[in-house]
């Protein structure tokens, strides 16, 4: 560990300051519950859970010990017209916690894969069913929905688009849902329902007979916590359900249990056609993303085929792999016996005091929060994003990990969090802030 700083140069790291990083590095080398140590030797909470992923807390024996056994037994097994056991147990443990008759799931690799798939998924499905000119996305600003090509064109930040070309053609956006009315609302904001209607707006602009789907975060995650106003989710769902457009919710954060129910789409009551996911899929233990349908998109997709030919023409090496699946059904059999979910319910109002009481503070100018999910926003400095860096850095330095999107900052910690973690995250976040 002593020469590590003669090892940074080859890898290009993602969205880091590369430059910066290797003259000061923030160096991981072991972690177990709540905590990191790094290369030195400090322990550090876990305020993100890892980012937004270690659900269960860092260094469970059980996720080891599967993914070990699994390798021995069967450590590859080509998904393509091949089968193994995990893949379907994970699917039908999947089906039984995800909401309503979202019953079939396709198997990715991360996030983003699983984005860019239920937006082909969605083109497919309207094809199926001879309506194969419904071709629009319709996405959301500030939205964030991974790096793939589909993903960073339905999404709506800016940093990840503007290098990247013009991105899929036909591609509309919803107006994001922060209003400054909503300013320091905890949980759903009382305002901003009408922004729904943006969808609305869009049909009428580009007619609904072209419009495939439309993809949101129930809370956008990346960009800040951004909550959904009370009845947006619900109006979206009537627009959708109006004019025969799907309608994908993102819970590549908001899965499993970060807001206190297995989904989003359970906490806000609303049944998308299709939900993405993956981070705490595998309790970020190896990488695995998905797309959850509901019965009807599976069943259109796969009858429309002739008998025994491929009926979607999409799919990864590593869909469904062995391992990933085994860290799955070990993750979700942690989940279960846990309780985590319910937990995370008990431990959410606790975790939103601490959270909100930092509005005292001068550098602190908006919170957000849901569940086990916040975000605040700190006064910036001369340009935008260098406060942020300059807390992350600094909270680093104080023993914490918290995630920085600009000048946001975001906690999500895992949901064994208890009181005193919180208590412990107050401290180091009360002394880096008021440093400034
Ligand atoms: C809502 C959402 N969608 C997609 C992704 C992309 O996931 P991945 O980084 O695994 O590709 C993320 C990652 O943070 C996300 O928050």
């Amino acid at each position: 560990m002593q020469d590590i700083a003669n090892t940074l140069e080859n890898q290009w790291m993602p969205f880091t300051a590369n430059r910066d990083f290797k003259e000061n590095p923030r160096l991981l080398a072991r972690a177990e519950g709540m905590y990191y140590w790094d290369h030195h030797g400090r322990k550090i909470i876990d305020g993100a859970a890892g980012m937004f992923c270690v659900t269960a807390g860092h260094g469970r024996k059980e996720i080891a010990e599967a993914t070990s056994r699994q390798l021995t037994e069967l450590d590859y097994s080509p998904p393509f017209q091949f089968g193994h056991p995990a893949a379907f147990a994970l699917s039908r443990r999947l089906s039984s916690i995800l909401p309503g008759d979202i019953n079939h799931v396709f198997f990715t690799n991360s996030g983003s894969e699983a984005v860019d798939s239920a937006l082909k998924i969605s083109l497919a499905y309207h094809r199926a069913r001879g309506e194969g000119q419904r071709m629009r996305f319709v996405g959301r600003e500030r939205a964030y929905h991974g790096v793939n090509f589909g993903g960073i064109s339905v999404a709506g930040m800016v940093k990840n688009r503007e290098a990247f070309g013009l991105g899929l053609p036909g591609v509309v956006h919803l107006r994001h849902t922060w209003l400054p009315e909503q300013r320091f609302s905890r949980g759903e904001p009382e305002v901003g329902a009408e922004l729904a209607d943006d969808l609305q707006r869009l049909v009428e602009l580009h007619g609904a007979e072209n419009i495939a789907c439309c993809i949101v975060e129930p809370i956008a995650g990346s960009v800040g916590c951004i909550v959904p106003p009370k009845g947006y989710l619900k109006r979206l769902r009537e627009i959708c359900d109006r004019h025969g457009i799907l309608l994908i919710f993102d819970e590549v954060i908001t899965g499993f249990g970060r807001t206190g129910k297995a989904f989003a789409a359970d906490s806000f009551e609303v049944l998308p056609d299709m939900i993405t996911i993956a981070k705490g899929l595998t309790n970020g233990n190896v990488p695995m993303g998905a797309v959850a349908v509901r019965d009807h998109i599976y069943e259109t997709i796969v009858d429309a085929a002739p008998e025994g030919s491929v009926e979607l023409f999409h799919g990864y090496t590593y869909s469904g792999c062995p391992v990933a699946s085994a860290a799955g059904l070990a993750a979700l059999d942690i989940y279960d016996k846990e309780d985590l979910f319910a937990r995370a319910a008990r431990m959410s109002p606790s975790f939103l005091d601490m959270v909100f009481a930092l509005r005292e503070l001068s550098i602190v100018t908006d919170i957000r929060g849901y569940g086990l999910l916040a975000g605040f926003d700190l006064a910036p400095d001369k340009s935008p994003g260098m406060r942020g860096y300059e807390v992350l850095q600094r909270l680093f330095e104080a023993g914490m990990i918290a995630k920085l999107t600009g000048d946001v900052v975001l906690l999500s910690p895992p949901l064994i969090v208890e009181e005193s973690h919180i208590d412990e995250m107050d401290g180091k976040l009360r002394k880096v802030l008021n440093s400034f």
